[in-house]
């Protein structure tokens, strides 16, 4: 039995208070915010917004000071070595374009190879593409096992003496799989290859050592972790994150520059080109905060249980397809679905009738689902503030759909 207390959880999130109603079960798509972190965003506006690094007097200072300070916040939610292997971006898709840009001018040329998973999400495949397309490199695809797991034993196969990169999801956004990244990191690194892992969807449900998984480089949004929309995370090893070039260029991202050379800053400020976004990893930071609060083993074992008790339910329903594998604890929140005969747009506006959030179609994950030879799905995906209640609801309204639809 999980130690989360999901009745009084409610009541820090204003939407759910505004909108009793709603069953929200899109979290993978994005988080809902609690009240003490847009109070954070709103009190960083109001006592500390100057620009951060470029006025000398106190609250540029303090703005300065307040977006460092939420720098060491995330390193030690990773378990990094330090705070100088935190780049702040957008998102988990801008984390994952300037690895690609930068690891591209880095190491990869002509002839080079990458290895991507087909279950990626498109934001950890397209800028690989885009990169092997200019540096004329080649992209080999590394298949994902019915469950959704990429194994490494199947990675081992796919590894040549050319291979320079290996990119692969922490946990697919379809499947909930979580795969094992320090299996994924040890062949990779036998093969002297960096591994690079989109964490978007695993970071926010679990415990995340970067030290214990090596990944070299580790994306992920606040935006799905509590936090606002427009704060992101690169994780990356120092010493590697020291011999990459800048990916975005301008602002206060230089040591110093005349006509004729540019020195850059040290990482990770080389990579945080223009102003920043301090509201925005103010807000993370006390997301951050709020989670550890609760107990990140603890958040992991409400959804385990909210997942089960889904999955268990669903599952009965006549007509319905899970994607994936049959084990709740494969699932991780995610579950992703078809209803016999019925299009996920249908389904997903039939459950948006019932004031129920879903999400529909290939979830930017165009090429796992040719993969898995289905055009579109429909997605519940869950966080440790759902109810059961809710779950029930959304069963109640699918069990529905294929009656509403003539069949
Ligand atoms: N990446 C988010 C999702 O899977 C938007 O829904």
């Amino acid at each position: 039995m999980s130690l989360i207390d999901v009745k009084e959880i409610r009541k820090d999130f204003a939407l759910f208070r505004d909108n009793p109603n709603l069953a929200y079960l899109d979290n993978s798509a994005t988080s809902q915010k609690p009240d003490c972190v847009l109070d954070a965003v709103r009190e960083f506006y109001e006592k500390e917004n100057a620009n951060p690094f470029r006025g000398i007097y106190d609250l540029s200072e303090k703005a300065t000071a307040a977006y460092e300070s939420a720098r060491k916040t995330v390193a030690s939610f990773l378990n990094a070595q330090s705070e100088k292997e935190i780049v702040f971006t957008r998102n988990a898709s801008e984390s994952l374009n300037l690895s690609a840009f930068s690891l591209g001018e880095l190491m990869v040329g002509e002839g080079d190879e990458v290895v991507v998973s087909v279950s990626e999400h498109h934001s950890n495949m397209l800028p690989w593409r885009a990169m092997a397309e200019r540096r004329h490199a080649k992209i080999r695809y590394l298949n994902c096992r019915p469950d959704g797991e990429l194994r490494a034993e199947d990675l081992e196969k796919l590894m040549t003496d050319r291979t320079k990169i290996v990119a692969v999801t922490a946990m697919s956004n379809v499947f909930g799989k979580k795969n094992d990244l320090k299996a994924l990191a040890a062949v990779a690194h036998k093969h002297n290859a960096i591994l690079v892992a989109d964490g978007a969807q695993s970071v926010p449900h679990g415990k995340t050592d970067v030290r214990e998984t090596d990944a070299d480089l580790l994306a992920f949004s606040g935006h799905k972790l509590l936090a606002p929309m427009g704060i992101g995370v690169l994780y990356g090893k120092k010493r590697l994150l020291d011999r990459m070039p800048p990916f975005l260029t301008g602002g206060e991202m230089i040591e110093r520059v005349s006509t004729e050379e540019i020195v850059y800053s040290e990482a990770p400020h080389k990579f945080e080109a223009g102003t920043v976004n301090a509201g925005g990893a103010v807000g993370l930071a006390r997301a951050i905060r709020y989670i550890t609060d609760l107990g990140i083993e603890n958040i992991e074992e409400r959804e385990k249980e909210l997942t089960e008790y889904a999955l268990e339910r669903l599952s009965r329903v006549p007509g319905i397809t899970i994607v994936g594998s049959e084990r709740a604890e494969d699932h991780n929140g995610i579950v992703t679905f078809r209803v016999q005969n019925v299009h996920p747009h249908d389904v997903s506006a039939i459950l948006a009738e019932n004031d129920i959030a879903v999400r529909a179609g290939h979830h930017c994950a165009e090429p796992l689902h040719r993969f898995i030879g289905i055009p579109s799905t429909t997605r519940a995906s869950l966080m440790f503030y759902n109810t059961e209640e809710e779950i029930d609801r959304f069963v109640t309204a699918v069990s529905g759909i294929r009656g509403l639809m003539g069949y």
